[in-house]
């Protein structure tokens, strides 16, 4: 949800930190700060809006080595100047960052009468009260004393004026990251912010303290017993990457989706097989299995709907997609003969974790489908797969979604197979088809020009609605969220066979309604709830891989044949570049959208 950054070393702490929030950024953009030490004081630079806005405020000429930054989505109040991190106690011995939310702040607040006090309205700055409350020399000491308080989750770099070369930080839940190299060394939310390629990476776990000198770090334990850290082994740091030409790191990543899935199946498949030992599990285990259950939110929820659906109809045995948030509230009735599949592109979305330590406690099997392998989700799987799309900069996912779709097909092809569900004649057809996913989304991206054209109707629609029967449901969702996410356009997605059941009362004269055909089992129902439509005045714009033409004021989008099973894999690309194109002849901002974060690491 936000990004902390910080660094102790031999160079200017500012270009360095001002650095690692650029990378950081994705995480939140509604405010931001650095604070160095200088002279013996804190001093801070703040600003609403993102690192950009940060830039002109610092002071980049400054020879101060010592720092924290921090690029905030705020969780408690306003996104301004005031409630920028990072933020300092009363008598300005301690300053702190913060990534996460401390859920217990109002109480903590009443308790130490903490109102007098406080500049902001952010739980960040009750935490460095406490510290400053807690602290009679030793800052580690303080630190164990404070962190029993708190309720909820936090990443926090620490930095005390009596100690000003030195960076502590402290973890509950929240992702942090300690690197070292020949510079100094760093903290930071994601390894993506560390500079270079050459530093020893490690992960601080949970109830962790560290200790962070320009030539030495330690780390303990609550209790204050020394922990001795392993180093990350990274095999696949991703550069921060620029745009590659293209307007927006959305654009770039909708024409990436071919090369991330050929890359994920790549990673899966050989000989036109499925290889995933990665489960662990025989077929006697397989042919044990009772339900699946697919967690996740937002596009990974829809990529969840989309797997559920494959999975179902191949394994003939319950599979349902979960929203994470609800996942508790339903009562899990996950058991030991249940396949829960994580889904996370960041594999730090806090709704998503909760809900996997909920099925994590009913003993079901869990394998994660993320894309950054050192996520806390990977971490905590019993298998993880991972998508190999790369880094995913702009907040609106694409090609992880694509590859999560991938890993998914890959896993109710391969489960069906051993559990003798699809006979071989089958499973090889069905693994020819995943291999020709790449191909598929190549030709349906070189439709771009004649989809523009349907931004021009969306960009000053009131409602549009989206409509898709089975796999179709699911594009059509997904489609839904990309446009309302990026252009912020009011518009649904509905099983097409729901409009008659109320949603149909919002069709007027010209509303868009976007009719998702590629899912062929689907299809003649689907036409037919698109003339119910039509002769209410819809405007209709339909993407299909059927001979269907529509009638000569509908819009056709024609996409390659594709297996109904894996259908949202191509019908998804035309509803992206639909958003994408609306959304910047809406003149959004489109890569970060606003009031989002591409990791949502608060419940
Ligand atoms: C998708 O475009 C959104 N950014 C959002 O719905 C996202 O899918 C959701 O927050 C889940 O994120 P995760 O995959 O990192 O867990």
């Amino acid at each position: 949800m936000c990004g902390i950054m910080g660094y102790t070393g031999v160079e200017p702490a500012v270009p360095i930190i001002y650095s690692g929030l650029k990378k950081l950024e994705y995480r939140g953009y509604d405010s931001s700060g650095i604070g160095i030490v200088e002279s013996g004081k804190v001093e801070l630079f703040k600003t609403e809006g993102g690192p950009d806005n940060l830039k002109s405020r610092l002071p980049f000429k400054s020879s101060s080595a010592v720092g924290l930054g921090h690029t905030r989505w705020a969780t408690h109040g306003a996104a301004n100047e005031i409630n920028a991190h990072p933020h300092t106690s009363p008598q300005k011995l301690f300053m702190i960052v913060h990534n996460g939310i401390i859920e217990n702040c109002s109480e903590l607040k009443l308790r130490y009468h903490l109102d007098s006090e406080l500049k902001s309205e952010t739980d960040t700055e009750v935490i460095a009260c406490l510290l400053e409350r807690e602290y009679s020399g030793d800052v580690k000491e303080a630190i164990t004393r404070v962190m029993p308080q708190l309720t909820g989750s936090y990443a926090l770099g620490i930095i005390c004026i009596d100690f000003p070369d030195t960076l502590f930080c402290a973890k509950k839940s929240s992702p942090l990251f300690v690197c070292t190299d020949e510079r100094g060394a760093y903290l930071a939310s994601d390894i993506a912010a560390f500079p270079g390629d050459t530093g020893k990476i490690y992960r601080l776990g949970d109830g962790e303290i560290g200790i962070i000198k320009k030539d030495s770090f330690k780390v303990f334990d609550i209790d204050g017993c020394r922990i001795r850290k392993t180093e990350i082994r990274l095999r696949d740091t991703e550069e921060y990457e620029d745009k590659g030409g293209y307007e927006h790191y959305m654009l770039k990543e909708i024409y990436e989706q071919p090369s991330a899935v050929e890359k994920t199946l790549d990673s899966i498949m050989s000989d036109g097989k499925i290889k995933l030992g990665c489960l662990r599990m025989n077929r006697e285990r397989i042919k044990s299995l009772t339900r699946i259950e697919l967690i996740g939110c937002g596009s990974a929820y829809h990529a969840g709907l989309a797997g559920a659906y494959a999975l179902q109809k191949l394994l003939k045995i319950p599979a349902r997609a979960y929203i994470a948030s609800e996942y508790k509230s339903m009562g899990s009735v996950a058991d030991e003969n249940t396949l829960a599949i994580i889904i996370s592109q960041s594999g730090e979305t806090a709704d998503t974790l909760a809900a996997m330590k909920e099925v994590k406690s009913r003993n079901a099997k869990i394998v994660s489908v993320v894309n950054n392998r050192y996520s806390t989700i990977a971490q905590e799987s019993d298998s993880v797969i991972i998508t190999r799309a790369g880094r995913e900069i702009s907040v609106a996912t694409t090609k992880a979604f694509s590859a999560q779709l991938a890993v998914l097909y890959c896993i109710a092809v391969r489960l069906a197979y051993s559990a003798g569900r699809i006979d071989r004649e089958r499973y090889r057809a069905l693994c020819a088809e995943l291999l020709s996913l790449p191909e598929k989304s190549r030709q349906t991206l070189e439709k771009n020009e004649a989809i523009e054209k349907i931004a021009q109707i969306l960009k000053d629609a009131e409602y549009t609605c989206f409509i898709g029967r089975a796999a179709d449901y699911c594009t059509a969702m997904e489609g839904a969220l990309k446009l309302k996410e990026v252009s912020y356009s009011h518009c649904e997605a509905y099983a097409a066979g729901e409009l008659k059941h109320g949603t149909i009362s919002l069709i007027e004269n010209g509303t868009p309604v976007i009719a998702v055909c590629a899912d062929s089992s689907a299809l003649s129902k689907t036409v037919s709830n698109i003339k119910e439509c039509k002769s209410r005045g819809a405007k209709i714009i339909c993407i299909t891989d059927s001979d269907y033409d529509g009638d000569a004021d509908d819009i056709v989008i024609k996409i390659p044949d594709t297996e109904d099973l894996f259908s949202v894999s191509a019908a998804v690309i035309p509803l992206q570049l639909i958003a994408y194109h609306t959304a910047k002849k809406k003149g959004c901002g489109i890569d970060k959208p606003k009031n989002l974060a591409k990791s949502v690491t608060v419940e």
